[in-house]
């Protein structure tokens, strides 16, 4: 594996105050291979400010679970992307499927919150994936597609294009237990790299396409394996530090030694 791993815990709508300060410890606290590894925590708006503080010295960053696709503002209740920016965030997610499904986030509002990422600074982290019912009537190439194809279409510029970290969720591994093989998971993620290859061959070799959906310790070590998963986004276990650290420690193994990435488990 030639990029280097990307682990990403997406904490959602999940924890408080003090859970937080407990998990941020913990991490602020952790060892690990800090160069063979990239590490980035998404915690609600609300909690930037104290995982930024918390992680301040840490190589861990920081990033925002979505952000208002305008750029300034009467828009009540939204966040900017230089915003975020100001605040010391490095990274936003943005099209994740649950802000697809439940806040209708078309592929525009997909297309306009990237382009804002971009312009402020972030790191956008592209959400894409099928739901069980596409994949099932083997739409899962042509969703992605359309997915992914919306983005790259709007990004002519490839400076920009090589900032981007492409996130394969598949929607029916979310929260539910049921992971890809990590078959499934290399032959989205090798069409997707193809996709891209297609505007700009060398963004493609560099780009980072994380897997998603229910990852585990006990997985993580064979997705990896595959040539064209670069790392995770965590969600239900990035929120036990334990867990979470078992991951990081497993994934900075993978890179140093990559035979062990295999039979680690
Ligand atoms: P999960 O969530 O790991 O709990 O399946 C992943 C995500 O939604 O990013």
């Amino acid at each position: 594996m030639s990029r280097r791993p990307f682990i990403a815990g997406n904490w959602k709508m999940h924890g408080n105050r003090a859970s937080i300060a407990e998990l941020l410890t913990a991490l602020a606290q952790a060892r690990f291979h800090a160069e063979m590894i990239d590490i980035a925590v998404f915690p609600p708006f609300v909690y930037l400010d104290q995982a930024l503080a918390a992680l301040g010295q840490t190589t861990i960053a920081v990033g925002a679970q979505t952000v208002c696709r305008e750029e300034q503002g009467a828009f009540t209740g939204e966040v900017a992307a230089s915003q975020l920016h100001d605040v010391g965030c490095r990274y936003v997610l943005i099209g994740h499927s649950e802000r697809r499904q439940f806040f209708g986030e078309t592929d525009a509002i997909v297309v306009k919150k990237c382009q804002r990422a971009l312009g402020a600074g972030l790191v956008p982290v592209v959400c894409v994936g099928e739901t069980l019912q596409e994949r099932e009537q083997q739409q899962t190439e042509a969703v992605v597609a359309r997915q992914i194809d919306a983005v790259l279409n709007a990004i002519t510029d490839i400076t920009a294009l090589n900032r981007l970290v492409i996130a394969y969720e598949p929607v029916w591994a979310i929260g539910t237990g049921l992971t890809a093989t990590p078959e499934q998971a290399n032959d989205i993620h090798a069409f997707l790299r193809t996709r891209v290859a297609k505007i700009a061959k060398n963004c493609a070799e560099k780009l980072k396409i994380l897997y998603g959906g229910s990852v585990k310790a006990d997985n993580i070590a064979l997705l990896l394996a595959q040539p064209d998963v670069d790392g995770g986004l965590v969600g239900g276990a990035s929120l036990s530090a334990p867990e979470f650290l078992k991951i990081i420690d497993i994934v900075s193994h993978c890179a140093t030694t990559p035979e062990m990435s295999t039979n680690a488990h």
